[in-house]
């Protein structure tokens, strides 16, 4: 299997990060006799220190022309002051649109193993295993008019889906709850928003090609109340882009660290891969970064852009392990636990290798007789 892989490490902790995702692949294309190609390419803040530009040409076209994107993350502090459309997040933003994916995959687990690392009660986060899919190409990160009008002291932005967009996103939704457990939840403000009465009107219409799926619908407001109360009763959970963005935060609690979340955007040109966790200025170059969100995200990208489901499972296993085990990067970890052992990035990047080469030896022994 040959696979072109752009990596867009970006700023902060993105470049530690992603240099273990990219390890494990490495290691899956060497014990699978497969053929990735790693491009490194620039986007960011970096980008805009060394161009001048959040999303430099050469890195659009470059990414373009690849099987998958791999990203680190964006955003640094010094950038702070500058206007939405000069920040290393517009890289994103632009790379996001260029590719054309509108589905943002985010899932979040309880692993067992992290179950006293959320503030909520292990008998809330037990058995918690949610999809999110966040349409990730509209609403208010694009629509159209938005401006700061400085002078007026008024700033706009303008929350606008089409019946299309919201139809595309919403089958991707469908589609994946029917392989899972079947529920799918409907995420808007419809009480208010007229955009979310065609949402919700939209979902509500398609449903009817999916008999097997259980649709339900929620308000934003209560969703994020019920994520936390008992986020066991939630499976596919569907949302417009900036709704996604804030309740795929706060299920990171359900994990115990936005550090573990992994994502993947599909439905486009390429598909474009991310952790959920930002760039964390505070903590890069310190090896204390969690490189299991990118980790995870390197599955995905075996997943979705290279079907090899098979991999991407042994990856999340060998993450399950290394886990149970003990070893953990500081977000996870806690204090005075003796069962605990406080490893750096590149440790846990290592480890990970190493259990993910002993089940793989596993599945080939087992080939073998
Ligand atoms: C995310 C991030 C981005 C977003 C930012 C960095 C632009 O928060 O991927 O969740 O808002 O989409
Ligand atoms: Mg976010």
């Amino acid at each position: 299997m040959k696979l072109k892989i752009a990596i867009l490490a970006g700023d902060g902790i993105g470049p530690e990060v992603t240099h273990e995702a990219v390890n494990i692949l490495k290691a899956v294309a060497e014990f699978g006799g497969h053929d990735f190609t790693f491009t490194p390419l620039l986007v960011g803040g970096i980008a805009i220190d060394k161009t001048g530009s959040p999303l430099p040409t050469a890195t659009l076209e470059a990414a373009l022309e690849s099987d998958a994107v791999l990203m680190g993350a964006v955003g640094d502090n010094k950038f702070n002051s500058l206007p939405p459309d000069k920040r290393p997040e517009a890289g994103l933003l632009q790379i996001r649109a260029a590719l054309g994916g509108y589905a943002n995959l985010r899932p979040s687990i309880a692993y067992p193993a992290l179950s006293g690392n959320s503030p909520l009660r292990p008998e809330v986060t037990d058995g918690a295993d949610i999809l999110f899919v966040r349409e990730l190409l509209g609403g208010l990160y694009f629509g159209q008019p938005r401006a700061w009008d400085k002078e007026a002291q008024r700033a706009h932005n303008t929350m606008v889906y089409t019946r299309a967009e919201v139809v595309r996103v919403a089958r991707i939704a469908f589609e994946l709850a029917q392989k899972r457990r079947k529920k799918l939840t409907s995420v808007d403000k419809a009480n208010v928003l007229e955009v979310s009465q065609l949402w919700r009107a939209t979902v509500t219409e398609l449903a009817k090609d999916y008999p097997d799926v259980t649709l339900e619908h929620q308000l934003v407001d209560s969703m994020a109340m019920h994520l936390m109360n008992i986020p066991r009763n939630f499976d596919v959970v569907l949302t417009e882009n900036l709704f996604g963005d804030i309740l795929s935060d706060e299920a990171g609690v359900i994990t115990g660290s936005l550090g573990m979340l992994p994502s993947a955007t599909i439905g486009g040109k390429v598909n474009l891969y991310e952790p959920v966790h930002g760039s964390a200025p505070d903590i890069a170059g310190q090896g204390k970064a969690n490189p299991l969100g990118a980790i995870l995200t390197a599955a995905m990208v075996l997943r979705h852009s290279a079907n090899l489901e098979q991999d991407a499972a042994a990856i999340e296993k060998a993450v399950t392990k290394v886990l149970a085990d003990g070893h953990r990067t500081a977000d996870i970890a806690r204090g005075g636990n003796a069962s605990q052992h406080l490893v750096s990035t590149t440790e846990m990047g290592k480890l990970v290798h190493q259990a993910l080469a002993e089940s793989i030896d596993q599945r080939q022994a087992m080939h073998a007789v």
